[in-house]
């Protein structure tokens, strides 16, 4: 037995050929006496045939969804009324003389060849029988998209000189923001390796080595809340280049790299150079430091035109440094009272007092404080928003950094709710000049925005004593359609430098010694001036295959707690493992 062709790529060329083809049955129909099987491999469907005369018959008979089999048969063209044009192979069939059952297959828990029937079924299912899942066709086109997407970037990276080169996955914590996996050490009882949430000290560690040019396809773990974009375990796209010292030659890499990858998997051309926000802009707005730019429902600052207005809550918020700002829905005037409560919920979930709104009519305005709104004012608040009769103004009044959030949280709510957001356009840009650090009210100590190792900006050095929350970073991030697909930074490279970062993190001398005396001491041996970024290839793939979540384009995804439905990981381990470790189970006790 020997496979002569593959399922998907039998054409009307074919016909009067034997083929002899090896696959799954997708489906069975039994009509007027024939029998029809979708038989499917990886490149696809084709209709195999068998009548009655036909010594495979009775054995097709028995044949059910998912058994594997081989077929060998006469590749014949379909008559004009039975030409399926939605199939590749839909003009032809093969006639099948012998068929051999390599395996046979239980039922599956959930249907293969129906897309909905199997996206219904529910997730843990899915996973829990994830081979199956994996063998239904949009997966299958992901993963084969995923692959040459992958080839590409090598390429592209090797032809301009980049070398490819592995880092350690048992390490240190190399920090990210997120919590570390860690692994015990059986031969040092007590001590634990991180697996590292991004190779980001190695990678620079490469450029002081003298490597110059670095990339690598790198698994990263991070122990956070997942949602639809996040995984604990995911892939980035991370390279690094010595001899930079602005964000240029990266942002230009990647430009190119992408537009690259767009044309030739997605069938676009990106716009370049893709336009860059500065982070305050972007917060300003859109409320978010990753805009979606496929549409507008930009934010608007009131806080000028309702100054006078004399209602309360704004005239407080503004004398406490707030601001008021809004956004306004075009035809939005047509929800209800109670759409609008729904509305204010959702924006206090995210941390407003508050939600205002206004509806502009022929005659004025409609809105619960339409009284401290005057003629002047809302003269005012419509040359300013352009807001036309029934259109909705919504608006939030507080502290900036909040009210910015909240009203960009709305912005991408009512954006969707409205179908506001164009299929197939792809808006990408720059995030740029983002604050080195942030506030932690709750540790009460700075952190840093990305990560400690992106340098400040050369003109804002000398605010690093006295405002160091006034420090812009030599930071950039890209953005896709809304999603963050990557970021990146000129790195520190002076040893003094990085030690001060280190405290004004709060963190002790000892401390720093501790975690990254190897890194420092590594910054005084040549270290030269490095940048690189660092690419969600999950997300950018997830996109690119216009997928709705990064499971599906990662094989054996987890669940939102971080669980394998199919091994069941994690999972006890025997006492004599624990043992070995030196680990004592303490839950429960
Ligand atoms: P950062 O933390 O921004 O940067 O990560 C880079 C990109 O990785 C993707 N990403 C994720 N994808 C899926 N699941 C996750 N849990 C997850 N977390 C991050 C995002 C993100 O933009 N060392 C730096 C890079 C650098 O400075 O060069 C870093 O890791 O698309």
């Amino acid at each position: 037995m020997e496979r002569t062709a593959e399922c998907g790529k039998l054409t009307k060329s074919d016909v009067g050929r034997k083929a002899s083809l090896m696959g799954w049955v997708h489906r069975r129909r039994d009509l007027g006496g024939l029998i029809f099987i979708d038989l499917r491999d990886r490149s696809g469907l084709v209709q195999l045939l068998f009548s009655p005369e036909q010594s495979a018959y009775a054995q097709a008979r028995e044949l059910n969804r998912e058994d594997v089999i081989y077929a060998h048969g006469t590749v014949i063209a379909r008559t004009p009324e039975n030409i399926n044009p939605k199939l590749p192979t839909g003009e032809i069939e093969v006639r099948v003389e012998d068929l051999k059952i390599l395996n046979r297959a239980k039922t599956p828990p959930f249907a293969i060849d129906v897309v909905d029937a199997a996206q219904e079924a529910q997730e843990v299912v899915r996973l829990e029988y994830r081979y199956l899942d994996l063998r239904r066709p949009e997966l299958q086109k992901n993963f084969a998209l995923r692959h040459r997407v992958f080839l590409d970037i090598r390429n592209f990276l090797s032809e301009r000189g980049f070398y490819e080169i592995e880092t350690p996955m048992l390490t240190k914590s190399t920090p990210e923001g997120a919590r570390d996996y860690l692994v015990p050490s059986r031969t040092f009882p007590g001590k634990f390796f991180a697996l590292p949430q991004s190779p980001q000290l190695f990678k620079q560690l490469l450029m002081i080595a003298g490597f110059e040019k670095y990339f690598q396809i790198a698994r990263c773990f991070r122990d956070e809340d997942l949602r639809a974009d996040r995984q604990p375990e995911f892939t980035q796209l991370d390279l690094e280049m010595s001899f930079v010292f602005d964000e240029r030659p990266i942002t230009e890499l990647v430009e190119e790299l992408i537009s690259f990858l767009f044309e030739k998997h997605v069938g676009v051309r990106p716009e370049r150079p893709f336009p860059k926000l500065s982070y305050a802009d972007a917060m300003d707005r859109y409320g978010s430091d990753k805009p979606d730019l496929r549409f507008g429902l930009e934010l608007i600052d009131l806080s000028h035109a309702l100054a006078g207005s004399g209602f309360r809550i704004f005239t407080e918020t503004l004398k406490g440094g707030g601001v008021i700002k809004g956004l306004v829905l075009p035809g939005g005037a047509k929800y209800s009272r109670s759409q609008l409560a729904e509305l204010e919920k959702q924006a206090q979930a995210l941390g407003a007092k508050g939600l205002l709104w206004a509806k502009f009519t022929d005659q004025g305005i409609e809105s619960p404080i339409a009284k401290f709104l005057n003629a002047q004012i809302v003269t005012q608040l419509q040359q300013m928003t352009h807001a036309r009769a029934n259109d909705l103004l919504l608006m939030i009044a507080g502290e900036r950094q909040t009210t910015n959030t909240a009203l960009g949280a709305l912005r991408l709510e009512l954006a969707r709710r409205e179908a506001l957001i164009p299929k197939d356009h792809w808006k990408f840009c720059w995030v740029v000049d983002f604050p080195l650090f942030q506030w932690d009210g709750e540790e009460k100590r700075l952190v840093s925005e990305h990560h400690p190792f992106t340098s400040p900006k050369a003109s804002d050095l000398e605010l690093l004593e006295g405002e160091p929350l006034k420090v812009r970073a030599n930071a950039y991030d890209f953005v896709l359609n809304g999603v963050e697909l990557g970021g990146g930074s000129i790195r520190i490279h002076n040893r003094a430098l990085q030690q001060k970062i280190f405290d004004l993190l709060g963190l002790t001398r000892a401390e720093a010694e501790a975690k990254f005396g190897f890194f420092l001491r590594a910054l005084e041996y040549g270290a030269p001036p490095h940048g690189g970024i660092a690419l969600g290839l999950d997300r950018l793939i997830m996109l690119m295959a216009g997928a709705n979540s990064i499971r599906d384009v990662i094989t054996f995804p987890k669940t939102n707690t971080a669980y394998c439905p199919l091994t069941g990981a994690p999972v006890e381990v025997s006492e004599k493992q624990l043992r070995e470790l030196g680990i004592r189970v303490t839950q429960g006790d």
